[in-house]
């Protein structure tokens, strides 16, 4: 396990918005930016995705409370993907969304505007290349964004997404990782669109395993952000077990947070990136090319490796601080 020294805050503070469906990896990574003042989070706005839109919105909720972060808006979003019926994932998250984690309904209210609406007007008002996206669930709410403001695309500094798979397959079909699967007509737009991304799919979240180690030291940390975490990622490690057959369940959304606050974790590689939206049969294939006449004409950075040990010491260090 890395010491946290190399995630001392470097002074610098990057305005992100967050786009979520918690979902327990979902909650991880709340938990992970809620504790990292080097982030000034503008929103967090939710989807439809792991469990229903009413569920994902309460949830991101419980998530700021337990982190004593109600100074953060929760704004909720789309309630169905842009063309395909709903389906959800509470086979993986529990029917709450957040595995066994006692929920309840949060102090805060949810904040009254559409995800929609706050995502095009705070990052059209601020200045161009100023806000960070990350997305760690269905793309619907940042394609209807899109749609309703093409120049979005172009103002946002990135969005940094998980979702989609080249070597690792599917997670949810043989062929499709389940952020993509869900709306993959929105991945469709979100990509098409050219707007800078980093993409972090299962050929990286696959390295990234809550191993037992790993999860007592996020316990050992002490705080109720640690605690909670901790709690969910258990219940995600059963998951794994009796659905998988594995024994550490995939990190994958804490990547997306990682990434932001500590990039040289990670290995990246243009791609073009093309996902399927015709075929029954792989509907939400992530077509991911390396062969690139003009990589640095590239919009899309493939993640293709990760310091796991490092993804896990920045969880430990930043939650022991919340
Ligand atoms: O495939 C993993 C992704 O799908 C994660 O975002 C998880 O929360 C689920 O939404
Ligand atoms: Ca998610």
């Amino acid at each position: 396990m890395r010491s946290g020294s190399e995630f001392l805050d470097n002074g610098s503070v990057t305005k992100l918005i967050i786009d979520c469906d918690p979902g327990v990896d979902d909650a991880v990574a709340l938990f992970l930016a809620f504790a990292s003042r080097d982030l000034e989070i503008l929103a967090v706005t939710t989807v439809g995705g792991n469990v229903g839109a009413d569920l994902t919105a309460r949830n991101a909720r419980i998530i700021r409370q337990i982190a004593g972060r109600e100074d953060v808006p929760v704004h909720a979003g789309a309630t169905r993907p842009l063309v395909r019926e709903p389906v959800e994932a509470d086979h993986f998250h529990g029917e709450s969304g957040l595995g066994d984690l006692p929920v309840f309904e949060p102090d805060a209210p949810l904040a009254a505007a559409h995800a929609v609406d706050v995502i095009v007007e705070t990052v059209m008002a601020a200045a161009p290349g100023t806000v960070t996206l990350a997305v760690t669930g269905p793309m619907t709410n940042l394609a209807l964004a899109i749609i309703r403001e093409p120049a979005l695309a172009h103002r946002l500094a990135r969005v940094v997404v998980m979702g989609g798979a080249r070597t690792e397959g599917g997670n949810i079909t043989p062929s499709a990782e389940y952020n993509i699967y869900a709306d993959p007509h929105a991945a469709h737009v979100v990509f098409s669109s050219r707007c800078p991304c980093v993409v972090l799919g299962l050929d990286a979240t696959h390295q990234v395993r809550a191993t037992a180690g790993r999860v007592a030291a996020i316990r050992a940390a002490g705080t109720p952000a640690a605690q909670a975490a901790a709690g969910v990622i258990d219940f995600s490690n059963g998951i794994e077990r009796d659905l998988v057959g594995g024994r550490s369940a995939p990190m994958h959304d804490p990547c997306v947070i990682a990434y932001i606050l500590a990039p040289h974790l990670f290995t990246t590689r243009p791609c073009g990136l093309q996902v399927e939206t015709n075929s029954a049969l792989t509907l939400g294939h992530t077509a991911v090319e390396f062969r690139l006449a003009d990589p640095s004409a590239a919009t899309v950075q493939w993640v293709t490796e990760v310091d796991a040990d490092g993804v896990f010491g920045l969880i430990t260090e930043r939650l022991a601080r919340s």
